[in-house]
């Protein structure tokens, strides 16, 4: 998605290097030869279990100053940085308060990412000028042996342009930064699909911002008190006020086509879903829908254009496939997708909210019946 009415400069067109890379030990020279460009402040973009990341060495200023150029991203959304050993989050934090040294003990490496206070080394725009930093140890070993191999914590946002979906193969980056960025490690598909769970540890209580691959209920386990995300600040978050969370912004992983999510499940979710496929053909529109296994028939028999994302039980197996559902559709050509929301409990909460944002803030109500 093109965004150019923000305050970052368009990139030089460069040639994209794409190497496969899904094997540390075999593919060491590939994984080498990224981590050097990352050592020259060039930007590369990598596997890792949630999405795949856009990085860039987070101690050189314009070297980061690439990722927001890249992307088309307003500076005043910060970045999370990326170790590989949990050792490594002293120099990215200046403190670690015992309860984020047993969430790193229980949770890394995996899909949580903890705000602290920054350390000096990280480069303030990681920060979007603020005082903290998000930080996390990715759970895929080629993300690993990059950073690792390139010595220096990697700042890395999801590798897509500004607002648009995240992506979770090697194509969707390339799809969005082809020729903006010097090199893209291939992993083969995202297991995880939706990104990292973000939690403020600079609040008290701690405070969840983006909900994620690590469910609130887990959290829990270590922390009876979670403070959940305030409500979401619309996309015109100023450059002066950092933005605490920007990931609330209302719109947000958004395909091209206006998606329109009914809020809850069952025989009510699917009559609405079909009523709105029928709306949309009889205002001449081609639609697309996010549909669950079971869901599939009804949904092509209403007229659909239709992409399963697994059997409505299996909330891992949905998130690993919603975006690149949401990418196959788009590129279908669809005006309308219709979706449904996925509950509240473990992968749930993330769900509902990636599909709220990406249907621009706003969720249907069901028929009360
Ligand atoms: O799974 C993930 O987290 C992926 C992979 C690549 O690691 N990364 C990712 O980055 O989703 P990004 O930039 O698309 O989203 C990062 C979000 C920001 O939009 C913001 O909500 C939050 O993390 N964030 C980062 N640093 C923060 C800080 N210092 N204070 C508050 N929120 C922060
Ligand atoms: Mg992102």
């Amino acid at each position: 998605m093109a965004n150019d009415q923000h305050d970052t400069p368009a990139p030089q067109q460069q040639q994209t290097h794409v190497w496969h890379a899904d094997n540390v030990t075999r593919d060491a020279d590939v994984i080498a030869r990224a981590a050097e460009l990352l050592r020259l402040g060039e930007l590369v973009a990598f596997p890792t279990e949630t999405v795949y990341g856009l990085g860039a060495d987070a101690t050189n200023a314009a070297a980061v100053a690439g990722i927001f150029a890249a992307k088309g991203r307003p500076f005043s959304d910060p970045l999370i940085v990326h170790i590989a050993d949990a050792a490594d989050v002293v120099r990215v934090a200046r403190t670690v308060p015992p309860i984020a040294e047993q969430l790193i003990e229980r949770f890394w490496p995996g899909p949580l990412t903890l705000v602290l206070p920054r350390a000096n080394g990280i480069s303030p725009l990681v920060a979007a000028g603020g005082d903290t930093i998000g930080v996390r140890m990715p759970a895929h070993p080629v993300a690993r042996a990059l950073i690792r191999v390139a010595g220096v914590p990697v700042a890395a946002p999801s590798a897509n342009r500004f607002m648009h979906t995240s992506p979770t193969t090697a194509a969707h980056v390339l799809a969005d930064l082809n020729g903006r960025i010097a090199a893209v490690l291939d992993g083969g598909p995202c297991a995880v699909g939706v990104e990292s769970t973000v939690l403020d540890l600079t609040s008290d209580p701690p405070r969840l911002l983006r909900p994620g691959g690590i469910a609130l209920e887990a959290l829990h386990e270590l922390l009876p008190e979670v403070a959940l995300p305030v409500a979401a600040p619309d996309a015109s978050t100023t450059a002066a006020q950092p933005a605490r969370a920007p990931g609330q912004m209302e719109r947000h992983y958004a395909p091209h086509a206006r998606l329109i999510v009914f809020d809850g499940g069952g025989d009510t979710a699917l009559a609405a879903m079909v009523a709105e496929i029928a709306a949309g053909i009889a205002a001449g529109e081609h639609v697309g829908a996010l549909a669950t296994d079971e869901e599939v028939t009804t949904l092509k028999a209403a007229g659909a254009q239709v992409v399963a994302l697994g059997q409505s039980g299996n909330l891992d197996m949905i998130a690993s496939q919603l975006y690149g559902a949401l990418r196959t559709l788009d590129d279908t050509g669809v005006r309308r997708i219709v979706a449904h929301t996925f509950g509240a409990t473990g992968l749930g909460l993330a769900l509902n909210d990636r599909l709220q944002r990406a249907a621009g803030g706003h969720v249907t109500p069901l028929p009360t019946v």
